[in-house]
């Protein structure tokens, strides 16, 4: 019999699905239905960002649900061009304006942005709405360990989550200590790899891209022997990690077979096989570090 999605706990004492639907590149007039889909199937975590354009078409898809608000999770993210404090209190009203809600479950803040340096006042802004009960979590996106600690030390606030790039060909595992120290849940964007749809975007903004991760001959063999596709194999090694994810997929059968996983465990031999896959040219975004687009 299948487990169910797990939930994660957070540090504040709230928790979310592990496993959730990742919206960025469905088009807003495609949100009522393809996170529709998402909500038939099962899933009940929707992530989304203001840079994304669609939460307008994610709350018609909530409202149209029939599923009760405290059974969906869902979490947004603050843009680049809205760190100090007005601009992001106004953003966040602006983000619930169009998601029709009452209560965010977790807002981030999508990417530092250090060349303008105001992420902290950001960060502030957040522990203001979240103390006046507008928000049930806060974290953050794309944060190095610097950039973390300073929010620390300068709020006394840690984060309780950071999505930053991560799948089989860049694992992030000099950082998975740092963040199970701190108490940070690690949510991995672009979870399926380079090669897809999705990831093309970077190409267009300067970065190189490794292989295609769903085309891999060790995730092929690995999917073969337990009669699953290579989505579900990458999928389910995330969860095998303990990690968060939203995989994003605009084709009603794919949102199924991302969400059909599970009914089987990788064994210790698929997981070391993965492990390999790790590559130092395996990233296929930008350093949060460098990235300072304005959106
Ligand atoms: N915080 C950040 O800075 C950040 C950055 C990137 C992403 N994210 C979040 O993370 C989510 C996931 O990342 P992502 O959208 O970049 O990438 P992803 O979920 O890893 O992959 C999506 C791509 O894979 C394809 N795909 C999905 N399921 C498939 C399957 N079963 N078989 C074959 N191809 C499949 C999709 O194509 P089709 O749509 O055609 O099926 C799409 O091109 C985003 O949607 C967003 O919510 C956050």
């Amino acid at each position: 019999m299948a487990e169910g999605v797990p939930r994660i706990a957070l540090a504040d004492g709230n928790a979310m699905p592990q496993l959730g639907f990742g919206t960025w590149q469905i088009a807003d007039a495609d949100c009522p239905r393809l996170v529709g889909e998402a909500i038939a199937a099962g899933y009940r975590s929707i992530d989304t960002a203001e840079g994304y354009g669609n939460e307008a078409g994610i709350g018609q898809a909530i409202s149209q649900s029939g599923v009760p608000r405290a059974e969906l999770f869902v979490t947004s993210k603050l843009r680049n061009a809205a760190h100090t404090r007005d601009m992001a209190l106004q953003s966040f009203d602006e983000t619930m304006t169009r998601l029709g809600l009452t209560e965010l479950d977790l807002f981030l803040i999508h990417w530092p942005v250090p060349a303008e340096d105001k992420y902290v006042e950001a960060w502030r802004a957040l522990i203001e709405l979240k103390g006046e009960g507008r928000i049930r979590s806060i974290g953050v996106s794309n944060f190095d360990p610097v950039h973390i600690d300073r929010l620390i030390k300068e709020t006394g606030v840690t984060p309780v989550v950071n999505q930053v790039e991560l799948h089989p060909r860049y694992q992030q595992r000099d950082r998975r200590g740092y963040h199970k120290r701190r108490g940070i849940a690690l949510a991995g964007w672009s979870p399926l790899g380079p090669g897809t749809g999705n990831t093309a975007w970077w190409w267009t903004h300067g970065r190189a891209t490794a292989p295609p991760l769903l085309a891999d001959d060790t995730i092929a063999a690995i999917a073969a022997k337990h009669g699953k596709s290579a989505a579900q194999v990458i999928i389910r090694w995330h969860l095998d990690e303990g990690l968060i994810l939203n995989p994003k997929s605009a084709e009603p059968a794919r949102i199924k077979e991302n969400f059909d996983v599970f009914d089987f465990r990788l064994d210790a031999e698929d997981r070391y096989r993965i492990e390999a896959l790790d590559s130092p040219t395996g990233k296929i975004g930008a350093e949060p570090a460098e990235w300072n687009l304005m959106f």
